[in-house]
């Protein structure tokens, strides 16, 4: 049984997520490998003192540096806000580290374009971890959609839609200041529906969009980390949102599907509503990540009295569920999710193949975000090999 010793860089939402997933990950698969949380670093001594303490790991850094020049950490696992991915990453690629990356990779195509040529030279492994298309209903569509079952797929209309920033009281965090985020909702959650329509559908090529802010100033915050809406600032100081609240794009697909892709963070009474549907020439295949335990799919070769969509409940016999609770309704929930994410990178790892999505696809996102964003600005269709 090899170890992998592990530094991750930041110490708040993702790094409990991932950190989770590392000690959980053996109990679930086996990939004959186990990792050792070596360090942790976060913005100052306190908090990475305490992010240690709380995650499980060994030692703790207010200077991220001190990971990448520690030659006893194998993976460097940056769960850090968007903007210091670049720096990090290409230093952990130049320090031999095999790397997992929160997503968005970058907060531009030229950012990415950097990071993916720094891991291509120097031959380590990485994953970006767009991780809904791990959940077991969408890896369940894939598998349909692989055996022709839907045919011709024709068009994917996708949505994210959340209510976390609904509330004009969310104080202006990272998330709302394109010099740390790079856009808003598009990178934060609409790049993980772009993520699965790759994975299902096809390499998007263009696209038409429109962008809104709706709420433009936000209370200031003091704090690194964001709250993601959990603390209100009614009356505090207004700073200026500088990133888009919610997107609107139409899709073309290089296989010939058209597609749309709505996504907010200011929708009311949507929490986690992450959800395609997907219309091919022999039928249908519908997801809701709020019922994520389901795939609902529709064949045209039905009886027509009996046609409709019928829900698939995902157990053991779907993708994944080898290592998933015995009994199907017992359902799965964001952690499982980061589980089988942990699981598919260290496979990858031991079994010498590409870690998917890797830093390649993440750099193809950044493209099409950038697209959207560039379409949206001036309002017309948009190739999206603009910074190929
Ligand atoms: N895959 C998903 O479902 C998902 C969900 C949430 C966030 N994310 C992504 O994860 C990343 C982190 O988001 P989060 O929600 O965990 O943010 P967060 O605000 O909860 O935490 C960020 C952490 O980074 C630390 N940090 C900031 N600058 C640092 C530095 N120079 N050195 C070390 N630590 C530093 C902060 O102090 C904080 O602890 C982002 O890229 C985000 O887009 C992905």
């Amino acid at each position: 049984m090899k170890t992998m010793k592990v530094g991750m860089i930041g110490g708040g939402f993702m790094a409990k997520a991932h950190s989770l997933a590392m000690t959980a990950v053996p109990m679930f698969y086996e990939d004959d490998v186990r990792l050792e949380k070596h360090i942790i670093a976060d913005i100052d001594e306190p908090s990475a003192d305490a992010a240690a303490k709380k995650l499980g790991f060994s030692h703790s850094t207010s200077d991220w540096k001190t990971i990448i020049n520690n030659p006893e950490v194998d993976i460097v696992d940056i769960v850090t806000p968007n903007h210091l991915h670049e720096e990090m990453a290409i230093a952990a690629a130049e320090a031999g580290k095999h790397i997992m990356c929160e997503k968005p990779l970058g907060r531009n195509a030229e950012e990415t374009a950097r990071i993916l040529a720094a891991v291509d030279k120097a031959g380590v492994k990485h994953m970006v971890t767009f991780n809904y298309r791990r959940t077991p209903a969408v890896a369940l569509a894939k598998k349909y959609i692989d055996e022709g079952a839907v045919g011709k797929i024709l068009n994917f209309r996708g949505t994210y839609l959340q209510d976390w920033s609904a509330d004009p009281g969310s104080p202006l965090s990272w998330r709302f200041d394109k010099d740390f985020a790079g856009s808003g909702t598009l990178g934060d959650i609409g790049t993980h529906v772009l993520d699965i329509a790759h994975y299902l559908v096809a390499d998007i090529v263009e696209v038409n969009a429109m962008t809104r802010t709706w709420i433009d100033e936000r209370p200031v915050q003091a704090s690194q980390k964001d709250s993601l809406g959990n603390v209100k600032m009614p009356n505090g100081k207004k700073g200026q949102v500088t990133v888009d609240d919610e997107l609107v794009t139409m899709l073309k697909f290089n296989n010939g599907a058209i597609g749309s892709l709505e996504a907010t963070r200011n929708a009311w009474g949507r929490h986690n509503f992450l959800t395609f549907e997907i219309h091919g020439e022999k039928g249908s295949l519908f997801f809701n990540y709020e019922r994520r335990d389901e795939l609902q799919v529709c064949f045209s070769e039905d009886p027509e009295d009996r046609r409709g969509y019928k829900k698939v409940y995902t157990g053991g016999v779907h993708p994944y569920g080898e290592g998933l609770w015995p009994i199907p309704g017992l359902g799965i929930g964001y952690s499982e999710v980061k589980i089988i994410e942990m699981h598919e990178f260290l496979s990858a790892i031991m079994n010498d193949r590409v870690c998917e999505p890797s830093f390649k696809e993440g750099h193809r996102i950044a493209q099409v975000t950038d697209a959207i964003l560039n379409s949206a600005e001036e309002q017309r269709w948009t190739k999206t090999n603009a910074h190929a």
